[in-house]
């Protein structure tokens, strides 16, 4: 067994190789980025920031760069055929290339990654032009996701070097989203826990986390989920794993339509879920939804909160409680035609956690657009 002194070392250094400063941006290969910018610009409330493309030397594609907050999307496609962003999207639609992470420095990043037995996927690179430097360096994660590292401090312009800024006269209001709470994995079967090593071993993350399929099954949808966290837990990363249930897992159904690992949702903070929510639906943003019913006993296993239950109700907003507080999240159905990548919208009131306590009536909810779909 590890001695105190000894986990304590290693904690330290786990905590010291790799500072994560936060999410930097979001990238999704998109078929139509142009299309895509508009949707996230009309439906999630982001407003128009940066844009590369050939008007900016930028020859083989086009990237819109979007905003709400401290929340960065960036929507790429590429002008031909027969290069690896096209060949991405044929093989997994429209879905997140890149956790794009937020350091203070991209060469240690890289070489403390890559030396822990990280794949590089870009080597340092440093571009410059009039509002200063950036520096930017990756490696791979699972399936064709990456994690790029961005060094921004020595940089005033509106987003990289490459990209100019997008003036739209096109600017409909934030919908209160703030920053990305979390970023969940869909990985293959047997393949968690050697995820969860990756980003110990190799990025210094801790497993804070652990569902396995007793607590992540309904009668025929089964989970297993180990959350990872960077060191000061800026950055989180739950991965999940298929499990044998009766009929097909959806982390299954995923990994058939992405054809492979990638991310299933992004958790999208916000700091009043009953308005957010709202204005999403009104913009046209679909939710999963549970049986009225759900809300029958909501206070009896929460107990006191200090929302109204009849908006929630309403909505369809989930609450559940933890030893710290509580937190409220509603998920969104998939935003494109695979059954893939969906968004998760959360509020914590004190909780830390995932919502397990929702996760079977969640999962129920899940199991009947899967009927739907044809695919349980
Ligand atoms: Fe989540």
């Amino acid at each position: 067994m590890e001695t105190l002194a000894a986990s304590r070392v290693r904690q330290e250094t786990a905590e010291d190789f790799l500072p994560l400063q936060g999410t930097d941006y979001v990238e999704f290969y998109v078929g139509n980025a142009k299309q895509a910018a508009h949707f996230y610009k009309t439906a999630f409330g982001f407003q128009s920031v940066a844009y590369a493309g050939p008007e900016t030397g930028v020859k083989d594609r086009a990237s819109y760069v979007v905003r709400q907050n401290k929340l960065t999307f960036m929507f790429t496609t590429p002008l031909r055929a027969g290069n690896p962003i096209a060949d991405h999207i044929y093989k997994h639609g429209d879905g997140v290339k890149n956790l794009s992470l937020r350091v203070d420095d991209a060469t240690s990043a890289w070489e403390e990654t890559t030396k822990r037995g990280a794949r590089s996927f870009m080597q340092p690179l440093k571009m410059q032009d009039e509002f200063g430097e950036v520096v930017m360096s990756g490696i791979h994660t699972y399936g064709d996701t990456v994690h790029l590292f961005i060094e921004r401090k020595n940089y005033t312009g509106p987003f990289m070097p490459g990209f100019r800024e997008w003036k739209s006269t096109y600017n409909p209001t934030e919908t209160g989203l703030l920053y990305v709470d979390h970023c969940v994995g869909n990985v293959g079967w047997n393949q968690m826990n050697p995820w969860v090593k990756f980003y110990e071993e190799v990025m210094g993350f801790r497993n804070i986390l652990s569902f396995d399929d007793e607590d992540i099954s309904t009668e025929y949808s089964a989970l297993m989920s180990k959350v990872m966290s960077s060191g000061n837990g800026f950055v989180k990363f739950p991965i999940n794993e298929p499990a044998e249930g009766k009929k097909k897992s959806q982390v299954e159904e995923y990994l058939d339509f992405y054809d492979g690992e990638g991310v299933q949702h992004v958790a999208l903070a916000t700091n009043d879920i009953v308005k957010t929510v709202r204005d999403l639906m009104s913009r046209g943003v679909e939710f999963l939804k549970v049986p009225s019913s759900y809300y029958d006993d909501l206070l009896d296993r929460v107990g006191k909160i200090e929302e109204d239950l009849e908006p929630l109700k309403e909505l369809g907003i989930l609450v559940d409680r933890d030893d710290e507080g509580y937190l409220l999240q509603l998920f969104t159905k998939p935003v494109e035609d695979r059954p893939t990548l969906f968004f998760e919208i959360i509020q914590r009131k004190g909780a830390k956690s995932f919502g397990k306590g929702n996760f079977k009536a969640l999962f129920e909810a899940i199991e009947r657009e899967q009927e739907a779909r044809g695919n349980l």
